[in-house]
């Protein structure tokens, strides 16, 4: 009845078969993309068949592979077949995940997959929580939360009052990511609150420098944002001694987890996490680590009223159906897909022990990429990985290493077997290698190993 449903479901399948055969870079040339996309728009439209036909042919070089096995770039997973196939009946269904009554699957789906969650990554099971576009919005969500409680202790209203004339919020930071900042800067807390606290050499914080920070302003509204992977290293921070120190003066415990919370779903790794179930927030992405399309990111919060309080929004028109959650009082949107699905059928199909596949698979293969690229001439290991991150450079005889690595990197990506993307650490222009996807194989690191070499030798 509609052909462009079962059109458009063929040509995914066939892309996603076909990755292992394609370039992973996307066209460089901008002026080559936006030429096949530029189309003129018509009065009278077009039939749809034709319509996806093209699209599936214009948008094609435009097309960053980062769902193949040979992307190392950002933090980027894949999507597992079933979820995958689960985002399409979302879409299908186009649920309105705003309240239970707009969709009472798509609210109950939400707290059947909160609980398995929590349960995988050892947070306590009274958290509340949130399903948000990513950790950006995570951060923001988990926050805003952390703002309420930390002003509410001082007898001021954020969410009444603003933030003009409120005591001033302290943020103690280690490792962090820019989205942390960009939250602080939508939540009115800017980032002037940020302290960076001393770190040792690993990238993670010093207790005794957060001890002797928190002492110096006793009574000042604090929270402490640490990191539970962080993007370079995958470097974490002492959980569980840096909760109890923030607890006993009074501070907030923010996590950022966005990939790196999702060792706790390891039995090899979860030491690395000890103590998470101490603090107070937690933000972390569905879209990376577990391999589920975007937009997918989680938000719990270890108190829920101030959590409901900071988020909260009345309407009139809304249906309040007994016992039930509705999802606009958690989350900082209101009309929003239902970005519970994918993760239903992702989790079910995976259970916890293929979850913890993917996280230990993910870092053997790692780890087996950077020994071996280490063992290559003039390549040096910066950073050896903890989880699924590392860091390297290409040394130059005549000592210009940054220009080499930069040099190098796009000649990788250019050649577009592999990819990866390039950063500046520690002063150094370094490759970053990152790994989030159940597809990557052993084939896919030999195959990149080579593709090094050869770019080396270019
Ligand atoms: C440590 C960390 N935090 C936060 C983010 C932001 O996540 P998102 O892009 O899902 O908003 C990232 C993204 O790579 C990250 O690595």
């Amino acid at each position: 009845m509609n052909p462009e449903l079962d059109r458009a479901a063929e040509i995914a399948a066939e892309y996603l078969d076909s990755l292992d055969q394609q370039k992973v870079r996307a066209e460089p040339d901008p002026e080559l993309i936006r030429a096949k996309l530029h189309k003129e728009l018509t009065d009278d439209g077009l039939p749809p068949l034709q319509v996806i036909e093209e699209l599936a042919d214009d948008a094609r070089d435009g097309l960053l592979n980062s769902a193949s096995g040979r992307f190392y770039g950002w933090v980027i997973g894949g999507g597992v077949p079933v979820s995958v196939a689960a985002d399409w009946l979302t879409s299908a269904w186009d649920q309105n995940a705003a309240a239970y009554a707009c969709s009472p699957t798509a609210a109950v789906i939400e707290d059947v997959i909160a609980e398995w969650l929590k349960d995988i990554l050892g947070l306590p099971q009274h958290a509340s929580y949130a399903f948000v576009t990513g950790c950006q919005m995570a951060h923001f969500t988990a926050l805003a939360a952390a703002r309420h409680k930390v002003l509410a202790d001082q007898g001021w209203s954020a969410e009444t009052q603003g933030l003009a004339g409120s005591p001033p919020i302290r943020v103690l930071v280690g490792e962090h990511h820019e989205t942390l900042l960009r939250a602080l800067r939508h939540l009115g807390i800017g980032t002037d609150a940020v302290v960076d606290v001393a770190m040792h050499d690993d990238g993670t914080m010093n207790v005794e420098a957060l001890e002797a920070e928190l002492k110096k302003n006793p009574d000042m509204p604090t929270i402490v944002s640490l990191a539970a992977g962080d993007l370079n290293r995958g470097a974490f921070d002492p959980i569980d001694a840096i909760c109890d120190v923030s607890h006993a003066h009074n501070a907030w415990v923010h996590i950022d987890g966005a990939f790196g919370l999702w060792a706790a779903a390891s039995p090899r790794y979860r030491h690395l996490v000890k103590g998470i179930e101490k603090a107070d927030s937690w933000a972390t992405d569905a879209h990376k680590w577990l391999n589920v399309p975007y937009d997918s990111g989680m938000a719990f919060v270890a108190h829920p009223e101030a959590h409901k309080t900071a988020m909260t929004i009345p309407a009139a028109y809304k249906i309040e159906v007994e016992n039930t959650r509705d999802q606009i009082e958690w989350g900082p949107e209101w009309s929003r897909r239902a970005r519970g699905i994918p993760l239903y059928a992702a989790l079910r199909t995976l259970g916890r022990n293929g979850v913890a596949e993917i996280i230990e698979r993910c870092c053997d293969l790692t780890r087996d990429l950077v020994t071996r690229l280490g063992g290559l001439d003039n390549v040096e290991v910066l950073s050896e990985p903890i989880i699924n991150q590392g860091l390297v450079r290409f040394l130059d005889p005549n000592g210009d290493h940054d220009a080499r690595t930069d040099a190098v990197i796009e000649r990788i990506n250019e050649d577009g077997e592999a990819w990866f993307g390039p950063t500046t650490w520690n002063g150094m222009r370094v490759m970053r290698i990152s790994l989030s996807n159940f597809r990557t194989t052993t084939e896919d690191i030999d195959r990149t190993v080579k593709a090094v070499e050869a770019a080396l030798q270019a």
